[in-house]
């Protein structure tokens, strides 16, 4: 029986000045600390000690030190900040924060403080920096065609759950009829795409994958082509006779189950059914004893959605977790646990305030948890807010972007998402079919005839094409989305400035601004 007694539970909390240091209101630049050193440095990098000597250069660097302190705590606690905002928090114009930012850049402690603690820094280790090594973000600010980094497929039909954060439509379902047809466009998507990413396809949904009969056949064909397939689901269907009839589901590379509770009370709370913990803990247990018993790679994952008032389950979940894990040699059937706070909550429902120092010790707790249980290699992934939490400095909930920033012709040559009908959808959660407004984001559907890549240089081809994004247009952006599109109005900034604040290395006057990034 797993606890966490020997854990340090408790013990553990955010230390008071580590609390004043980030918090971004009520900022004191001369208080002293980190931030203020490196600033007086990025002070003396812009006024030399020979200038410095006379009244006038002296008030100078004090005032270029002051803004620097700002700068850089407007940098560590918000993630991909703009220029407009440095510029607002330091009460200067757009010329002067471009050379602060230039400053800080060129200064090496402080553009290694940022590569470390900067609010972009999760961000950016897991998401953005393999896009932009891909090619991706130059050919979207260059306006040309790429096949997308990553492609979401969601082959659903319908799902059994209705869970509290998600954004599904109720009610909305694909037609049987549409399935065949669907797997079928599928299939020739996989057949036709290039190989270079073998990681870029992930199978998920606004429903549940595994309402699709022909899920595994799928799976088995897209495996036959070297895609490296991950599937999300809720593992409600999952049980040893379903796996015995889809063999095909042994191709995936990665399953990644979402677990909506330990225990039925708490799973029906978020899942309004009877019975989901119960039924998806027994099928995880018998998905994991197959894997052991056929010796198969199959990589298996959990996802657990944190929400608040819940921090204390996180407990039960480690320990089913365990009880899964024991199905298996050494506990090492299962592979990974991903923790994700729920990307669509705002005002009370976020995670917050005193709520957010209890998380960020059951968080510690449940790492050393793993360890004390034997699972060294499991991995704990904390996304983008929690792991700076973890590391002592980001304390902000998920970075959300409003519709302003949204762009209206998407950026395809990084992701886009394709459903059982074969649309082709610009954002991850405008493919929750039936959801108001979302078909504006449609930018084409596959046929027999036309592929992917066909629809893609169409459209890219095509510059009168774009959504104007309205007031309620951000819910259908998913955590990704919120985080690459933010990167982007980053980059967009120094493409149109020079400014250099995404580290992307664009210079102003080399591109022309495409479209689709003022749109
Ligand atoms: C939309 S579901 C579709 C696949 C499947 N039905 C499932 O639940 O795994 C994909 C994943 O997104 C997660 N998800 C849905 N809404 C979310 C939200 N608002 N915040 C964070 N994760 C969310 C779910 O928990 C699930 O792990
Ligand atoms: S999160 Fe998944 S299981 Fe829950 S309602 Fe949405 S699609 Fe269904």
């Amino acid at each position: 029986m797993s606890t966490f007694a020997g854990s340090n539970s408790g013990l553990v909390s955010i230390s008071a000045p580590l609390q004043e240091a980030f918090v971004v209101d009520h900022v004191d630049p001369n208080a002293p600390g980190p931030l203020r050193s490196l600033a007086e440095r990025v002070g003396r990098d812009l006024v030399s000690n020979s200038q410095a000597l006379t009244r006038h250069g002296a008030f100078e660097r004090e005032s270029w030190t002051s803004k620097a302190a700002i700068a850089l705590r407007l940098l560590t606690v918000r993630p991909f900040s703009r220029l407009r905002d440095i510029a607002e928090a330091c009460r200067c114009n757009y010329d002067d924060a471009i050379t602060l930012v230039a400053a800080i850049n060129r200064n090496r402690e402080a553009a290694r403080y940022l590569v470390k603690f900067g609010g972009d820094a999760p961000y950016r280790r897991s998401t953005i920096q393999p896009i932009a090594e891909s090619g991706a973000v130059r050919a979207f600010l260059e306006g040309t065609y790429r096949y997308p980094f990553t492609v979401g497929i969601y082959p659903a039909v319908s799902c059994m759950l209705s869970c509290s954060f998600c954004a599904r439509a109720r009610g909305e379902q694909y037609k049987s009829e549409d399935v065949i047809p669907g797997n079928e466009l599928f299939k020739q998507l996989f057949a036709e795409a290039p190989r270079d990413l073998p990681r870029r396809f992930y199978l998920s949904g606004g429903l549940e994958p595994l309402t699709n009969p022909g899920l595994a056949e799928v799976v088995r064909f897209a495996a036959g082509f070297g895609h490296r397939m991950q599937l999300y689901t809720n593992a409600m269907m999952l049980t040893s006779r379903f796996l015995a009839k889809n063999e095909g589901l042994w191709h995936l590379d990665t399953l990644r189950i979402s677990m909506y509770g330990a225990d039925d009370e708490t799973a029906q709370r978020t899942t309004s059914r009877a019975g989901v913990a119960t039924r998806v803990l027994a099928n995880a247990r018998d998905l994991v004893r197959a894997k052991s018993e056929r010796g198969e790679k199959l990589r298996i994952g959990f996802n657990h959605v944190i929400q608040s008032g819940q921090i204390a389950h996180l407990r039960k979940i480690a320990e089913a977790l365990v009880s899964i894990a024991d199905q298996s040699p050494d506990r090492r059937g299962i592979n990974f646990l991903t923790l994700r706070e729920n990307y669509a909550a705002s005002g009370e429902a976020a995670i917050s305030g005193d709520e957010r120092e209890r998380l960020r010790d059951e968080l510690i707790d449940l790492q050393s948890f793993f360890v004390a249980e034997g699972m060294k290699e499991f991995e704990v992934d904390l996304g983008y807010g929690m792991r700076g939490l973890v590391e002592g400095v980001e304390t902000a909930p998920v970075r959300r972007v409003e519709h302003t920033d949204m762009l209206g012709r998407g950026y395809p040559q990084i992701s886009v998402v394709v459903d059982l009908l074969g649309d082709v959808y610009l954002y991850r959660e405008a493919a929750f079919i039936g959801r108001v407004g979302a078909d504006r984001y449609i930018i084409g559907r596959l046929t027999p005839e036309l592929g992917l890549a066909e629809v893609l240089q169409r459209y890219l081809a095509d510059s009168n094409r774009f959504v104007s994004p309205r007031a309620g247009d951000e819910i259908f952006l998913d955590a990704f989305d919120h985080a690459v599109t933010a990167f982007l109005r980053q980059a967009s900034d120094d493409l149109h400035f020079g400014s250099n604040l995404s580290g992307v290395p664009v210079h102003t006057g080399l591109y022309h601004p495409p479209a689709n990034l003022w749109r």
